[in-house]
């Protein structure tokens, strides 16, 4: 589904998103186009057919269902796939990361590795209270455990000391306690609705950026399976007595069997089997359907999508 609109230049390309910033009365507007790319490790693997639309419309509805306690960058979607939002003048220089769970990962950065083989007493300045057992919910609550946001290679973890200086110091005295304000809102929030709709949201990473105006709003995207992880309520608490892996919503699925094949973001990328692409269809779009009640559109043809995408980006322009 690769997008080319000659008159608008190049795109900003993400991992995920292509991007136009257009400026229309004085006003700078970031066209996000979520596409169906799908990366783990750090690396492109594969796409998903029908990925980018529920990212996109998950995210939609989450800011549209936070927008009263903080506030976000979106304008308007004017296709599934395409989302209008003010570019933030400046951003923060800091991934807000939340965590309600002990998640089990075998990632040598994370917080269970490192827990769970004592490499370290203390990870992101937290210090964890022993017997913690993997996917279980930390007793002291949701933990914030900030990394920075590299341009390239691997986010680096932070202390919220070390976030305090960094986002300040760019952004002024105070932003990061309000950035922190607001994320611990946002979190409370997702985490009440995705439980009443069966989904534990496990953890999630938030975005922030500055508008025109210096105020504080979130950016990027929120509480979707890309940047949370969730997990099915329903068979949580037998899965974790049992020591089982929790029935998960998200790009575990595709972890998991990527580290099985042995591969871990160095090399070769193997090629996915379609099972696999299956699962993750279905990890995508179950959590949208739980939580908005709604349907997706039917259409997955590339080149059909390319063209409305196109379509929609220009009548913006011009408009
Ligand atoms: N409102 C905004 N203003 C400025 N930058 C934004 C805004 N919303 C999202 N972004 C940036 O746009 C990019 C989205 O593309 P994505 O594929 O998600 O990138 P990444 O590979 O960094 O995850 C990210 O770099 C994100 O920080
Ligand atoms: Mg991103």
């Amino acid at each position: 589904m690769g997008v080319e609109i000659p008159e608008l230049g190049v795109p900003i390309k993400g991992k995920v998103r292509d991007c136009w910033i257009i400026n229309k009365n004085g006003i700078d507007y970031r066209v996000m186009v979520t596409t169906d790319r799908q990366s783990a490790y750090d690396r492109l693997i594969c796409t998903v057919p029908g990925k980018g639309q529920v990212l996109n419309m998950l995210s939609a509805y989450w800011f549209d269902k936070t927008k009263a306690l903080v506030a976000n960058h979106m304008v308007e979607v004017p296709h599934p796939n395409v989302l209008i939002a003010r570019e933030a003048k400046e951003t923060l220089p800091v991934e807000v990361v939340l965590r309600r769970y002990m998640a089990k990962s075998s990632t040598s950065t994370s917080i269970y590795h490192n827990y769970a083989h004592r490499v370290r007493n203390e990870i992101y300045g937290i210090k964890f209270p022993d017997g913690l057992q993997a996917n279980q919910e930390f007793p002291m609550g949701t933990i914030l455990t900030p990394t920075t946001k590299a341009e390239s290679g691997h986010d680096q973890e932070l202390t919220d000391e070390q976030a305090l200086k960094i986002v300040d110091a760019k952004l002024g005295n105070g932003t990061w306690n309000k950035a922190k304000a607001a994320a611990h809102k946002i979190f409370e929030s997702g985490r009440k609705q995705y439980m009443d709709n069966g989904l534990i949201l496990v953890d999630t990473k938030y975005e922030f950026g500055i508008d025109s105006l210096g105020n504080l709003m979130l950016i990027d995207e929120v509480h979707t399976p890309d940047s949370s992880r969730l997990w099915l309520a329903e068979t949580y608490k037998d899965k974790f007595e049992n020591e089982q892996t929790p029935d998960t919503f998200d790009k575990d699925i595709l972890r998991r069997w990527l580290a099985e094949k042995g591969f871990t973001g160095d090399g070769l990328v193997p090629q996915v089997d379609t099972a696999i692409i299956d699962a993750m269809v279905d990890a995508y779009v179950a959590p949208y359907k739980m939580v908005t009640g709604r349907t997706l559109s039917s259409q997955h043809d590339p080149d059909v999508i390319s063209k409305e995408v196109s379509h929609h980006i220009k009548a913006f322009a011009s408009r």
